[in-house]
């Protein structure tokens, strides 16, 4: 029988899911179907217990129910946990549900795997402190790196995260006003500016000679961050195409126990930084 998985949303009108779930599905030989839905926005349990009633086996959820996911959760990951949002939602047995959140995890493994930069022992910046952020902390935290610094424009939601992280992780946090000085060996962009392309005020410094430069949206070419960071020396340039990709990659594992390949689904989504 098909298999039922879906992505809920709201907006899902422009969602790759679909597509990058019926490639994996194709090249693993996997019987199973992926849709996208969209819940209205006080209606994402209803939506997602209708899925379930008719035989959904698990469901990715993106904004704005990340939250609302994990708290339905019956069994959290600690990832889930610590970022208090799931993005990947697995049903049974019975009434159970399974919640992770994947997005940190292929955020690492797209910086690892496909950029090919090691995190352990380097010094990692992220650049914002809302649900993107607290989402990649700990598994970012679990490569070892030798710093991870946490910067926002309000420098107390920044403070907040290490408080919240304490147990697990020791963050440096701050302002970004608080970075000249500072220098980096991977930045990452995890604040809303990539979709406003807005300028985030960074000095220069902060990207080390040939560091990585990482902004989490997808398609939006050279983003504002893209650019500073090229001219300040950065040595590679990404956007979250191949986080999009594996983070998916990673909820249809832990669905059907089979690691799907990422290089040629990246590969196709992929839009030139230009
Ligand atoms: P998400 O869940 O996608 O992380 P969010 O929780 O709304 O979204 O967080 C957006 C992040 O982008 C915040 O860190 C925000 O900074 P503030 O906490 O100071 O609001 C950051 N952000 C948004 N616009 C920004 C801008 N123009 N300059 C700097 N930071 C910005």
């Amino acid at each position: 029988m098909t298999d039922r998985y879906a992505l809920i949303g709201h907006p899902i009108g422009h969602s790759k899911s679909p597509l990058i779930h019926g490639l994996f599905a194709k090249a693993t030989s996997q019987d199973l179907t992926y849709t996208a839905i969209e819940a209205p926005l006080d209606g994402f349990l209803d939506t997602l217990n209708r899925f379930r009633s008719e035989g959904g086996r698990g469901s990715n959820v993106t904004l704005p129910f990340k939250l609302q996911a994990f708290e339905i959760a019956t069994d959290p990951s600690e990832t889930a946990r610590l970022a208090g949002a799931a993005n990947t939602l697995k049903f049974g047995p019975g009434e159970r549900i399974f919640a992770d959140n994947t997005d940190g995890s292929g955020l690492v493994n797209d910086i690892q795997r496909n950029q090919g930069f090691t995190l352990a022992g380097k010094r990692v910046l992220l650049l914002g402190a809302g649900g993107a952020t607290r989402g990649a902390i700990l598994p970012i935290a679990q490569q070892r790196p030798a710093l991870l610094a946490v910067a926002n424009r309000t420098a107390d939601k920044a403070h907040a995260l290490r408080q919240a992280f304490a147990a697990h992780v020791t963050l440096q946090t701050g302002g970004l006003d608080e970075l000249s000085g500072e220098a980096f060996d991977v930045v990452i962009n995890a604040t809303s500016t990539g979709l406003t392309q807005t300028a985030l005020p960074l000095p220069d410094s902060v990207f080390a000679p040939g560091a990585l430069a990482y902004d989490m949206v997808y398609g939006k070419g050279l983003t504002p961050f893209l650019r500073q960071a090229r001219t300040a020396g950065a040595g590679t340039l990404a956007d979250g195409v191949g986080m999009l990709v594996e983070q998916a990659a990673e909820a249809f594992t832990l669905w059907r126990g089979v690691r799907p390949d990422t290089r040629a689904v990246i590969q196709q989504l992929t839009v030139p930084l230009v």
